[in-house]
């Protein structure tokens, strides 16, 4: 794994938009893996803004998003579907249609998760991953326990991220507790990944992920076994790492 060191948040959001836009600039028809959350806001602000800036098109990118909660309308405030149209799509001019992410709303989950694994496939498979990280180490929502072998499927969310998820739901919308995730599996298909962590809450479960053992309690120790991984981190999530370092040294 290649680690990035950045400043801060805003340095690593334009050290990611970079990234992808170098990507969509050699490979036009890109598939993209997308993620929500806090951490990737900032990367896909700056995307935008070097799309409106150099006229990059994004008209043949494929998006495939990590994960989508189940019970959520897709034009519901919290849904992930809406929080990429606000946050990339609706700025982009990427076609919606290209765009995809699980119906968490669907009537029939299983065939849901293998309709979305048959897509992601039938795109080539993903070449470029964005990855954030829960506290707990999950990454999509595949939490601790889960199997490395597991593939697109429907997965309980742990009670610390159902609390990390709260804040956003501000209305009387209950915090969903299940929610359609990509497998591990299908995440370490992508041909590159790229994790962004950022911020001193991360810390200790960054330093884990690099140092620790393989175990299937920290979903994220998995990546140490994929061929190209880059994290770009900030001063503060690389903190625990670096005291560690410095006493061993
Ligand atoms: C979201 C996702 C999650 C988040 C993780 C970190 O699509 O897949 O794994 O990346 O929960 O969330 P933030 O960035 O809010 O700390």
């Amino acid at each position: 794994m290649e680690i990035v060191e950045v400043s801060d948040y805003d340095a690593m959001s334009v050290e990611a938009a970079n990234l992808v836009m170098r990507h969509v600039v050699q490979n036009p028809s890109l598939v993209l893996g997308l993620a929500t959350g806090a951490t990737p806001i900032g990367t896909y602000k700056y995307i935008v803004d070097h799309y409106k800036k150099n006229r990059i098109s994004f008209k043949n990118v494929h998006t495939v998003n990590l994960d989508e909660y189940i019970g959520l309308e897709t034009t519901h405030q919290n849904s992930y579907a809406t929080y990429m149209k606000e946050n990339l799509f609706n700025h982009l001019d990427i076609p919606i249609e290209q765009t995809h992410i699980p119906n968490g709303k669907t009537s029939n989950l299983i065939e849901e998760c293998e309709r979305y694994e048959e897509l992601i496939q039938s795109l080539g498979g993903i070449d470029l991953q964005l990855l954030g990280i829960g506290l707990n180490g999950h990454i999509g929502f595949n939490e601790p326990g889960v199997s490395f072998d597991s593939k697109t499927n429907v997965i309980k969310l742990a009670q610390s991220t159902q609390s990390a998820n709260s804040q956003y739901f501000k209305d009387d919308t209950k915090v969903p507790t299940h929610a359609i995730t990509m497998g591990i599996s299908t995440i370490m298909t992508s041909k590159r990944i790229v994790l962004l962590v950022s911020g001193k809450e991360k810390a200790d479960i960054l330093y884990k992920i690099i140092y620790g053992e393989l175990n299937k309690n920290v979903p994220a120790s998995i990546l140490k076994k994929h061929p190209n991984v880059r994290i770009i981190a900030d001063l503060e999530a690389l903190s625990v790492l670096k005291e560690k370092r410095s006493v061993n040294s």
